[in-house]
């Protein structure tokens, strides 16, 4: 049987570095990469085809569409809760319009085939708005239906986005005389703050967490700027992958949800000083809150409860918070800044 092709867009974010090398190892399917900017040329040599373009050029999708048969798409590409806030408009385009433009291509291409295109959407905490500290106390760990009321761009983009993916895999085009066979099989995950080693996160709100320790490792002062009692919920980019190919991979009779939290650990920003000092002793921290982002973090969850997930699909992540840093984060960071 011919390898499956996969369509990754924002194939060279952090995500895709991560899904791409895994998906390399595995060797049985064909991935086709597709970002704004060119991809690192280690990655490269790990794809079928990698293509330079914007999701938010149809006509580029519609070639691709053209080109190749694919199965399955791992729609990326976003512009991160930070950026989104500074740059609204460009946020809406990518994250709407481009998310739009691929579940397009994606029903079109189960159309055409007849058979199902499986969109695998990372969402995340960000579709969640507390409105003050006092709420995220009393809300502990949060149900995918709770608390969604968005207070940042990249939020309210993410949680549309779930309901149009929602709309396209039960009800698109629900007026036509006939249906297709194939349809868009979208399943989506709400990411906590992800950390790798490999790569640095861009204009996202969560990044505290990975700056903190690359610059640690790096032997720089970090300026760190939310409070040190600051608590949302991380996950290390291996078990990330772990969350999306699992949910790619199960059963669709076994999925009660079209979005499900995940959740591995929730160390407050001070929690994650302590441990990373442990480690690098010369660690210098300055908590100095940008007020501004900080009452970003403060409308996300303390923490997620991911049962729905665990139940339907069989989630555990691997790493908890001790192991996250000692056997993946920590020897890792100190081989990548080893001079
Ligand atoms: N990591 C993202 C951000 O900070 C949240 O999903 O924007």
């Amino acid at each position: 049987m011919a390898a499956q092709t996969i369509l990754i867009t924002g194939a060279n974010g952090e995500i895709g570095h991560g899904l791409i090398e895994h998906l390399a190892q595995r060797g049985s399917v064909r991935v086709v990469a597709l970002d704004v900017r060119p991809l690192d040329a280690a990655l490269q040599a790990r794809c079928y085809r990698t293509v330079v373009g914007d999701i938010l050029d149809p006509a580029l999708l519609e070639r691709l569409s053209a080109e190749h048969e694919f199965s399955m798409i791992f729609h990326l590409a976003a512009v991160l809760s930070t950026k989104a806030e500074r740059q609204p408009g460009l946020g809406h385009r990518v994250n709407v319009d481009g998310t739009l433009n691929l579940l397009e291509m994606a029903a079109e291409e189960a159309r055409r085939n007849g058979r199902d295109v499986i969109f695998l959407f990372p969402s995340s905490i960000a579709v969640y708005g507390l409105p003050d500290l006092e709420h995220k106390r009393a809300a502990g760990r949060v149900r995918e239906a709770e608390w969604c009321e968005p207070r940042t761009m990249y939020g309210v983009n993410k949680l549309y986005c779930e309901q149009l993916g929602r709309y396209y895999a039960h009800y698109y085009r629900q007026l036509d005389q006939q249906t297709t066979a194939g349809r868009v099989d979208f399943r989506a995950l709400r990411f906590p703050g992800l950390i790798s080693a490999a790569t640095l996160p861009t204009g996202g709100t969560s990044d505290f967490a990975p700056e903190m320790l690359h610059q640690a490792a790096q032997g720089l002062r970090y300026h760190c700027f939310v409070r040190r009692d600051t608590r949302i919920p991380f996950m290390a980019m291996p078990d990330a992958i772990t969350a999306l190919l699992r949910l790619a991979e199960a059963p669709r009779e076994r999925l009660s949800h079209s979005v499900y939290n995940v959740g591995a650990f929730n160390p407050s920003a001070e929690e994650l000083e302590i441990l990373i000092r442990a480690a690098f002793p010369d660690t210098q921290v300055d908590f100095l809150p940008d007020l501004r982002r900080q009452a970003i973090v403060d409308s996300w969850p303390a923490d997620v409860d991911d049962s729905a997930a665990r139940t339907d699909w069989g989630w555990a992540p691997r790493f908890a918070l001790q192991n996250a840093f000692a056997d993946y984060l920590f020897p890792a960071v100190i081989e990548r800044y080893r001079p």
